[in-house]
């Protein structure tokens, strides 16, 4: 069965990114001037997934304001003859078909995703995480397909991590295959410490999930943090080889979390510089502030 569905939670708090976050979702941040949830959107449907299911939350109207109609705006544009601003904004609104559903309490990224049962129904997904953002010029989602056709299974996106970054992430005890940078997952943890780490390989934000993890995540009891992990879930398949058990892809490109302040700073500076608008102006403000050792 071809997928089709997209689940892209964003109710989590933001935490990290207050005072910003207080009355704004850290998924509406622009990053130059786009918000961070639209490159998400548009890297699903890249991937030909045009059915979209955004988990939502209190406080974050302006994510679905974002990929409904503004008439007056469009009017306004429309009178002034913008036709370029007039694009954009229709851009987001017509890039797929949107749903959204609350999440109550933001209980952990594997609540969110259970609460997308009703809509996903029995039949495999992705999932992308809506703070987190691929470089658009990397085929990963499109890859964890590819993958899933061959052999159904959940995949999951792994990254080498430092080792002083695993307690962030859940970290994957693997298998090598025979095909290059796919690997068969055969246990995860969610935040170890560096020494308890069964590998450097990070679950990052891209998924691609059999209909068996909503019964692993019914079974699921908050976990760290006081949390419902989605890795502990996605541990259950692993371990018990439910819906085709867990394989991995390992990806070597460029993302960025841009609920961490730094890594959303990273991301505006890249997007920046790959413009083909304002790209060459700001590479050599870039090369002179830096020269300037920050004074400019
Ligand atoms: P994060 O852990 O990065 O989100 O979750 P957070 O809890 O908002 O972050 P901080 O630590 O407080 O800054 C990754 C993704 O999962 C969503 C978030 O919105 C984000 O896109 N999420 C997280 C939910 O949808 N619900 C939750 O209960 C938790």
């Amino acid at each position: 069965m071809p997928i089709v569905k997209a689940v892209i939670p964003a109710a989590g708090l933001g935490t990290r990114f207050l005072p910003a976050t207080k009355a704004m979702p850290k998924e509406m941040l622009p990053v130059v001037d786009k918000p961070a949830i639209q490159y998400v959107v548009e890297e699903a449907v890249g991937a030909g997934l045009t059915d979209v299911l955004m988990i939502t939350g209190r406080n974050k109207n302006a994510l679905e304001n974002h990929f409904d109609r503004n008439t007056e705006l469009e009017s306004v544009l429309e009178r002034k003859g913008d036709d370029r601003r007039l694009r954009e904004v229709h851009q987001s609104t017509h890039l797929a078909n949107m749903h959204y559903v609350r999440q109550r309490d933001p209980m952990g990224l594997g609540h969110a995703v259970l609460r997308a049962n009703m809509h996903v129904g029995w039949e495999p997904f992705a999932v992308l995480l809506g703070d987190d953002i691929i470089d658009e010029r990397e085929d990963l989602l499109r890859r964890m397909i590819e993958v899933h056709d061959k052999q159904p299974a959940s995949i999951v996106a792994l990254q080498e991590v430092d080792p002083s970054q695993v307690h962030l992430y859940g970290i994957a005890t693997v298998e090598h295959t025979e095909d290059e940078g796919v690997v068969r997952v055969t246990d995860l943890v969610e935040k170890p410490s560096a020494d308890d780490a069964p590998s450097n390989l990070a679950v990052i934000g891209r998924y691609v999930l059999q209909p068996e993890i909503f019964d692993a995540l019914e079974k699921t009891t908050p976990g760290s943090g006081g949390e419902i992990q989605l890795t502990d879930a996605l541990k259950d398949l692993a371990t018990s080889g439910a819906g085709g058990g867990v394989m991995g892809v390992v990806f070597k490109g460029l993302r960025y979390d841009t609920g961490d302040r730094l890594d959303y700073l990273k991301a505006i500076v890249r997007v920046a510089s790959n413009r083909e608008d304002l790209g060459p102006d700001f590479r050599s403000w870039l090369h002179e502030f830096i020269g300037s050792e920050g004074r400019l």
